[in-house]
């Protein structure tokens, strides 16, 4: 399909919200992502350097938000299909922490403005230290272009809703594609899975369809999910940075609170808080140890945790149900599911009566510490 005009980008054109507009867009965006960037049987990036990984053993990524959640989602890539080292930090953290740096590391920040103050001090600090830098963003010319040595733009179009989606969710396709890019480079990955992980790429905006079964099945949970008080998102693997993300679109646009929580990690303090009143937001991809997850969320419902799965999987546990597409890969149900998850914060957020584009105390990009 064709690519939105900045004048489209600049409306709402039936929608209700910028948020709805931008989840909707998403399977278009995403494409324009990939555009020339896949190419037959190989990955492809013009915008940087060939021997960009000349003398480096290990990657740091720094961000902050959503864009923190693309970056961890992108640290089991590069270690699984790059073989590089990769450790990431929020750049608040980072900043203060007298982080010893060493020039063998590519430092790579996530940002969706590229202003966010915390990332760009994070950026310059890696730069002096002599380290290679490279910045991931949606908007060119913005003061992280400037000053890293290479940047990836995400061609997400404007984002105007202050809670991220297709920034993420572009984020996270050009992270996939650079950890293939850097796999196919060092020689850590196979022709054969190479050319399969390219073909299950050119599914992502298939996964990122809005389908209407999925948008109602949310604003139908919306009418109950709104009295809770308590959530507990859960994932392993990817799924626990996607669960991040849940909880964050949550709390940002809902208010309510939310907790990411790795899944394999519940029994060691938050069970204890296993009751009907919390709701556990289960992600159980069939394609990434479905057989562990399903374990975990056993307990919690035998702990009689209200229980809500995503997965293309029948789980008779549940007491609700989001229902993906069956798909052969995990990242094509992570994806399927970060649309689930973005809408039912959304009709939460509007059965709320609240501003779902412009949340209290929040600010789309925050350019002071
Ligand atoms: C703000 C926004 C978030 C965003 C974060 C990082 O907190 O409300 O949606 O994820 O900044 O922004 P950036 O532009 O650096 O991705």
């Amino acid at each position: 399909s064709k690519l939105p005009t900045s004048k489209q980008y600049a409306q709402k054109e039936g929608y209700r919200f910028f948020m709805e507009k931008e989840i909707y867009e998403q399977s278009i965006v995403v494409s324009d992502c990939m555009l020339g960037r896949i190419k037959d049987s190989e990955i492809n990036f013009d915008e940087i350097d060939p021997s960009i990984l000349d003398g480096i053993n290990e990657i740091k990524i720094c961000a902050c938000g959503t864009s923190y959640h693309a970056g961890l989602t992108s640290s089991y890539l590069f270690e699984r299909l790059s073989k590089i080292k990769c450790s990431i930090e929020v750049a608040s953290e980072f900043r203060y922490k007298e982080p010893l740096l060493t020039t063998d590391t590519l430092f790579i920040v996530i940002s969706q403005s590229g202003e966010t103050a915390d990332t760009l001090e994070a950026l310059k600090m890696a730069k002096s230290a002599g380290l290679k830098t490279l910045v991931i963003c949606n908007v060119d010319n913005s003061s992280m272009t400037r000053v890293a040595d290479y940047t990836i733009l995400t061609r997400a179009g404007i984002e105007k809703g202050v809670a991220s989606t297709k920034a993420f969710s572009t984020q996270t396709v050009v992270l996939w594609m650079l950890s293939l890019y850097f796999a196919k480079q060092r020689n850590t990955i196979s022709s054969s899975k190479l050319q399969e992980e390219i073909n299950t790429l050119r599914e992502v905006p298939l996964a990122l369809k809005v389908y209407e079964n999925i948008h109602e099945k949310a604003k139908r949970l919306s009418k109950r999910y709104l009295h809770g008080h308590g959530f507990f998102f859960i994932g392993r693997d990817v799924f626990y940075p996607l669960a991040l993300e849940g909880a964050l679109k949550l709390k940002e646009i809902s208010y309510l609170h939310a907790e990411g929580y790795p899944a394999g990690e519940m029994k060691h303090g938050p069970i204890a808080l296993a009751d009907p009143e919390l709701f556990t937001i289960a992600l159980m991809p069939k394609n990434m140890l479905y057989d562990k997850i399903k374990s975990n969320v056993e307990e919690l419902s035998a702990r009689d945790s209200t229980i809500c799965a995503i997965s293309s999987q029948d789980f008779e546990l549940a007491d609700d149900f989001i229902k993906i597409n069956d798909a052969n890969h995990y990242m094509l149900e992570f994806f399927e599911m970060l649309i689930a998850l973005q809408l039912l914060s959304m009709e939460i957020s509007i059965r709320l009566k609240n501003d779902v584009d412009m949340p209290r105390n929040l600010a789309k990009s925050v350019t002071v510490e």
